[in-house]
C-alpha cells in the first residue's frame, strides 16, 4: 500500500539519518526535480542545507524571479543566486556551432557552480535529482555517474561529495506528485521539459543580447496564449525560435526588413518521437499577431510543422 505520504515520511527520516548534523549543497536548475529535492531536503534539514542557482541568462522570461519568489520566498530555503549572464554571454561571443555552444555552457555551469561550492565550508553531501529513469539510462552503479545533459554536471577532482538522491525510485509523474504534496506551486510543478542551454540554443547561431532578447518575449507571448487557450498540458514542449533570417514585412506605410519567428510546439511521449501540435488556427493566429505587434524586430511568423523523427524538436 504505497502512498506518497508515507515515502515522504520514510524520506525525510532517511534524509536525516544520514545527513546528521552535517551540511548538504543542491544546485538549482530551476527544474521540476532538483526543486522537488529542494523542498524536500528543505523539510528535512532545514538551514543544513544550501542551495546554488546559476542564472546562465539564457532562462525564459521570469524564470528566475519564479524560482526565487517560490523557493526562497514561499518555502523558506537558502538560496546562493549567482547572475552569471555576462560571463556566457563573453565565452559564447562569435560561436555559432550547435554542439560548441552546448559544451561552451555545460563547462561554463560547472565552473560556475565550482566557484561557488569552493566559496562554501564543510560540506560534506551534494544532493540531486536523479530519477528512476536516469538512474536506468546510466546502467546500474550510478553513485558517482552525473547527469551529463542536464544543468549541474561533473565535480572537481578534489571535491568528495558523498550524494544524496531522494528521487533515485520515483518516475517523473510520481516526482510530480510527490511536489504537490509538498504544496509546491502548478507552474513549478508542472513546469514544460527545458534543455539545460536554454535559449542559447534557440537563438541559432551567434547568441547576442539581442536576439536572447526576442527569443526571451516572443515565448513569453506564446507560453501566455496556449495556457490562456488551456492548451499548457496537452503540448509536450512548445516554444520560439529565431532562425536569424530577415525578410520584407510592411507596417503602417513603411517597409520593414526584419526578423522571422519560429515557432515550435510538440506532442510526445518521452521526447523521443514527437508529432507537430496541430494547434487551432485561430490561436495561432492570436499568437502571430501578438508577436509582431509586442516584440521588436519581428515582422514574420512561420510555424514549424514537422514531426521528429526527422527534425529534431529544438532547431540546434
Ligand atoms: P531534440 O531536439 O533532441 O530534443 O529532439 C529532445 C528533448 O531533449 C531536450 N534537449 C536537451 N536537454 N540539454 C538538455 O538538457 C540539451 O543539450 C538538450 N538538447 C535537447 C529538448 O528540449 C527536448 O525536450
Amino acid at each position: 500500500n504505497w502512498s506518497m505520504d508515507d515515502f515522504i515520511d520514510q524520506q525525510i527520516q532517511k534524509i536525516r539519518e544520514t545527513v546528521g548534523d552535517k551540511k548538504v549543497l543542491l544546485g538549482l536548475s530551476g527544474g521540476v526535480d532538483s526543486s522537488v529535492v529542494g523542498v524536500l531536503l528543505h523539510k528535512a534539514i532545514g538551514t543544513q542545507l544550501t542551495s546554488i542557482f546559476v542564472d546562465h541568462g539564457l532562462l525564459r522570461k521570469n524564470e528566475a524571479d519564479q524560482v526565487m519568489d517560490s523557493l526562497k520566498g514561499k518555502f523558506g530555503l537558502n538560496i546562493i543566486k549567482v547572475d552569471a549572464q555576462k560571463r556566457f554571454l563573453d565565452k559564447l561571443a562569435g560561436v555559432t556551432d550547435p554542439e560548441k555552444k552546448r559544451k561552451i555552457i555545460g563547462n561554463e555551469f560547472i565552473q560556475v557552480f565550482n566557484d561557488e561550492a569552493q566559496k562554501l565550508d564543510g560540506i560534506d553531501f551534494l544532493a540531486q535529482g536523479t530519477l528512476y529513469t536516469d538512474v536506468i539510462e546510466s546502467g546500474t552503479s550510478t553513485a558517482q555517474t552525473i547527469k551529463s545533459h542536464h544543468n549541474v554536471g561533473g565535480l572537481p577532482e578534489d571535491m568528495h561529495f558523498k550524494l544524496i538522491e531522494p528521487l533515485r525510485t520515483l518516475f517523473k509523474d510520481e516526482t510530480r506528485e510527490l511536489g504537490e504534496k509538498l504544496g509546491m506551486p502548478h507552474e513549478l510543478v508542472w513546469r514544460q521539459p527545458f534543455p539545460g542551454p536554454g535559449l542559447g540554443i534557440r537563438v541559432i547561431g551567434e547568441v547576442t543580447e539581442e536576439k536572447l532578447q526576442i527569443v526571451r518575449d516572443s515565448d513569453w507571448v506564446l507560453r501566455d496564449e496556449i495556457a490562456k487557450n488551456g492548451l499548457d498540458e496537452k503540448i509536450w514542449q512548445y516554444f520560439t525560435v529565431l532562425p536569424g533570417i530577415r525578410s520584407v514585412g510592411v507596417m503602417g506605410d513603411g517597409r520593414t526588413y526584419d526578423y522571422t519567428i519560429g515557432i515550435r510546439a510538440v506532442t510526445s511521449i518521452d521526447g523521443m518521437t514527437a508529432d507537430f501540435a496541430k494547434i487551432p488556427w485561430d490561436v495561432l493566429q492570436k499568437i502571430s499577431v501578438r508577436i509582431v505587434n509586442e516584440v521588436d524586430h519581428v515582422n514574420r511568423v512561420v510555424y514549424d510543422i514537422t514531426s521528429k523523427p526527422p527534425a529534431t524538436i529544438e532547431w540546434e
